[in-house]
């Protein structure tokens, strides 16, 4: 887990509401929920990078440091911060902007491994950037 600043690193990539149907049984979004959302950010990023299809091979520890409500938009922002042949490594960060308040915290972040794939679901190397 980074260090909290006031301010997200990185670019917004997925901005979406917090819905009813995405709670627990204690009225709060699950984790898994935002897990996705991260998922799915990081994977735009990596598509985008790897100009094509990518998996998620692996996703470092998670801490969730606040609770996301009902109400919530959550704001997903994705810096690539690695690339080595065929994968690379998304630093993600999500977080809450509040319901009636409007301020905006940090609920989690972690590093998403994302692997370039051909059309056969193999590994394939990740073209130079801008190539
Ligand atoms: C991603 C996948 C195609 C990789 O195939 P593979 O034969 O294991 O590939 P390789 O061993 O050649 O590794 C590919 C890259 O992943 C990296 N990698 C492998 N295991 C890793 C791990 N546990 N963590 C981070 N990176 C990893 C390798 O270092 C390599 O990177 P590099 O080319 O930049 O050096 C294969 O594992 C797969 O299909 N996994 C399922 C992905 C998926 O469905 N995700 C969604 C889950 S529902």
């Amino acid at each position: 887990m980074t260090i909290e600043t006031n301010e997200p690193r990185g670019e917004l990539t997925v901005r979406t509401g917090a819905m009813p149907a995405d709670t627990n049984a204690n009225g709060d979004i699950f984790g898994g929920w935002v897990l996705s959302q991260m998922d799915q950010a990081g994977g735009m990023a990596g598509v985008e990078r790897a100009q094509g299809r990518v998996v998620t091979i692996a996703v470092d520890a998670m801490t969730f440091i606040r609770p996301v409500k009902v109400g919530d938009v959550l704001c997903v922002y994705t810096q690539v911060e690695w690339v080595g042949r065929t994968s690379m490594k998304i630093h993600i960060e999500a977080w809450a902007r509040r319901f009636r308040t409007h301020t905006r915290e940090k609920v989690t972040d972690a590093t998403f491994t994302f692997v370039a794939i051909d059309e056969n679901g193999r590994p394939r190397p990740v073209p130079a950037e801008g190539g």
